[in-house]
């Protein structure tokens, strides 16, 4: 495993990360026990970033976690977010009050099962909150006390990114980069770079596409509450798997299978410390962490940004 300095925090991260949305059922059914072999893989195999959110199954992924990593807690570094409301009247809206964070912040430690977060992340805060939310100054007692030792955001609009690196209070922008998506590395990703902000790039399999191994049946698979039925259908889908076609050429050589390889591109680019792949189980782990042994040709890269500007530019946002 290969390790980088993630951004100003100094904490020293593995380029392949683990992101445990998927443990919460949102692509489908979970069980946990395939979801705690996933994260016995990732520490197995010297993976040692973790991104949840209080989000993902209103906590389930938190709570899972908390067990998982239950006496062997100091081997990881882990990163939450907060600001998703997904219970009571408010459900599905955000709220990043000082007052809401706060109290998020610590049921997400009880969930936990930690006295400190590495990292806490707004969870999609507007540009707003980044520029003047007076969440910043919670962020900053909260740290000097000890319960976060570091805090960012996750963004979806790339001005929003842009934003938190201008701003200065940001000490990690999380964002979905990947051969499919990767407007952030006209601006945000050289920016945060200069400044010393660290990238987390997520959604990296833009949600398992890029493992080439959908096809077009398997939209019947995606119900209603799985993150793929609104986007992974009709034409869009065909569209995005007619661009995945077209990656197939990096999969030569020691790059083994098109997942390796889409990972290995996110953490081509300088400015990026960790790819926080999903994974739902062992086998998915493993395969996900060897893309850290994959350094991708040059002439590839620019094959695949090639690609990008003539025409991949993504129709949806995942
Ligand atoms: N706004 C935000 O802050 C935000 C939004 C989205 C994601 N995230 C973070 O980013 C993480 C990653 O994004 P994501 O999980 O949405 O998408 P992703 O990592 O691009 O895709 C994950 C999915 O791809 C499939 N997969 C993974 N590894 C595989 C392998 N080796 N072979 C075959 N299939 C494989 C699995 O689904 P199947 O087995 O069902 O195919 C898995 O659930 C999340 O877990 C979360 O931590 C944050």
């Amino acid at each position: 495993m290969e390790y980088r300095t993630l951004g100003r925090t100094g904490l020293k991260v593995s380029v392949v990360g683990l992101g445990t949305m998927v443990h919460a059922g949102h692509f489908g059914p979970m069980n946990d026990a395939e979801s705690l072999s996933a994260i016995d893989a990732a520490l197995e195999v010297g993976v040692n970033f973790i991104d949840t959110s209080d989000a993902y199954g209103a906590g389930y992924s938190e709570a899972l976690l908390g067990k998982a990593l239950k006496g062997r807690r100091d081997k990881v570094i882990l990163a939450t977010k907060g600001g998703n409301i997904m219970v009571g009247p408010n459900k599905g809206q955000t709220d990043f009050s000082a007052s809401y964070i706060d109290r998020v912040m610590v049921e997400s430690l009880k969930r936990l099962q930690t006295d400190w977060l590495d990292l806490y992340q707004l969870h999609n805060p507007n540009a707003e909150v980044i520029e003047r939310g007076e969440v910043w100054e919670l962020l900053a007692r909260r740290k000097r006390e000890g319960k976060i030792r570091y805090y960012g955001v996750s963004i979806n609009k790339m001005e929003e990114g842009v934003a938190a690196v201008r701003g200065g209070r940001s000490d990690t922008v999380q964002v979905e980069y990947n051969m499919l998506v990767q407007e952030p590395a006209q601006e945000l990703l050289p920016l945060a770079q200069k400044a010393e902000v660290g990238i987390i790039a997520r959604v990296p399999l833009r949600r398992g596409l890029l493992t080439g191994k959908m096809t077009a049946d398997d939209q019947k698979h995606f119900k209603a509450d799985d993150v793929r039925a609104r986007n992974f259908a009709g034409e869009l889908f065909a569209k995005e798997l007619a661009k995945v076609e077209l990656l197939r050429f990096v999969v030569k050589g020691p790059v083994r299978s098109l997942a390796q390889a889409a990972i290995a591109f996110c953490f081509a680019h300088p400015a990026v410390s960790v790819a926080i792949p999903g994974a739902r189980n062992a086998g998915q782990m493993r395969e996900n962490a060897a893309a850290a042994d994959i350094r991708l040709p040059l002439a590839d890269l620019r094959r695949v940004e090639e690609l990008w500007r003539g025409g991949f530019r993504s129709s949806f946002n995942t």
